[in-house]
């Protein structure tokens, strides 16, 4: 009864895997912080996301790790980086199975580790950022990605990717905003999946939000919305679920929340520990980010669930 009359219902369809491709390396490799997730070769990358369709996952977020960095990520936007060459290969091999979708942005290609281009006084210069996002997002499109996911929360951002994109015919290219994402702690194992670390010091809190803002989200998400985002984000998502729960209730396009690194590694941790019931805290912690309103979730524990959440389903 307790099933027939559940409020929320969590699919494998709800959920979309982040993937990590590594440049150079012939063999995935495990990443330490990241328990069950690799760096995965071209190769093996074809492989994982075949096996994700076959269980029901329905779309994939792809991250590149590139060979080398430079100022201005060229990766990002080059026809042979990464991320590129990954889509034209997973393009080739399952055509439209499974949603394409590449994050958008250039700090796993930067030395220096900020999401734009640094101008001397350490700051990032947000309208030069724009022109190599929308570099990225033709090179992305024309490699195969079906959806493009700027994620680097530069002004403007949105708009001057879906101009660039339809100028150049990639009308259908859809965009998943990552529209409320903050400058969170909750990141540091992503960052050693794609080896950033940012220079002296740093941080993204100039250009990230601050967790103490709810209200900002709106404004954020609404820019997004009129700048012609198809589908809206709110990261990380469990210490937002108010903001989720907000953004839900102001939109009525489709709503993603990424359920992030940390998010994922901390219940990793505290099983390991015997403290928690890992798979039981997994479960619940995705279902609250599905309650709280989010139509998709980003998050490391896909595989997990569509297998079956460790036989709790
Ligand atoms: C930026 C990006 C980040 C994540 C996704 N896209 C890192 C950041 O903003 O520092 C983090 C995802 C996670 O922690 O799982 N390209």
């Amino acid at each position: 009864m307790r099933d027939l009359v559940a409020e929320t219902r969590l699919h494998t369809s709800d959920l979309i895997a982040p993937l990590f491709v590594r440049e150079g390396i012939d063999a995935p490799e495990p990443i330490g912080s990241l328990p069950g997730v690799v760096q995965h070769t071209v190769e093996s990358l074809v492989t994982e996301v075949r096996e994700l369709a076959d269980l029901g996952v329905r779309s994939v977020m792809l991250f590149g790790v590139p060979a080398h960095k430079d100022a201005v990520g060229s990766g990002a936007s080059d026809p042979d980086g990464i991320v590129q060459v990954a889509l034209r290969e997973l393009r080739s091999s399952l055509g439209d199975r499974v949603v394409l979708m590449a994050d958008l942005c250039v700090d796993e290609y930067t030395d220096h580790g900020h999401c734009g281009i640094v101008r001397p006084d350490g700051s990032v210069d947000n309208d030069r950022t724009l022109d190599i996002y929308c570099a990225a997002a033709l090179a992305q499109a024309a490699a195969g990605a079906h959806v493009v996911a700027p994620s680097g929360m530069m002004d403007g951002q949105v708009g001057a990717i879906r101009s660039a994109l339809d100028s150049a015919g990639h009308d259908t290219t859809a965009m998943l905003a990552y529209s409320a994402k903050y400058a969170s702690a909750l990141y540091g194992p992503f960052r050693d999946a794609v080896d950033v670390t940012i220079a002296d010091g740093g941080d993204r809190r100039g250009y990230q939000q601050d967790p103490r803002n709810a209200r900002e989200s709106l404004v954020e998400v609404a820019a997004d919305i009129e700048q012609g985002a198809d589908m809206v984000m709110v990261k990380p998502a469990l210490a937002y679920l108010d903001v989720i729960s907000a953004v839900r209730a102001s939109v009525d396009l489709p709503l993603a929340a990424y359920h992030v690194s940390g998010e994922y590694a901390m219940v990793h941790a505290a099983a390991e520990r015997g403290w928690i019931d890992g798979d039981a805290v997994m479960l619940e912690h995705l279902t609250s980010i599905r309650r709280a309103g989010a139509d998709v979730i980003l998050s490391y524990a896909t595989r997990w669930f569509a297998e079956g959440a460790g036989g709790l389903r």
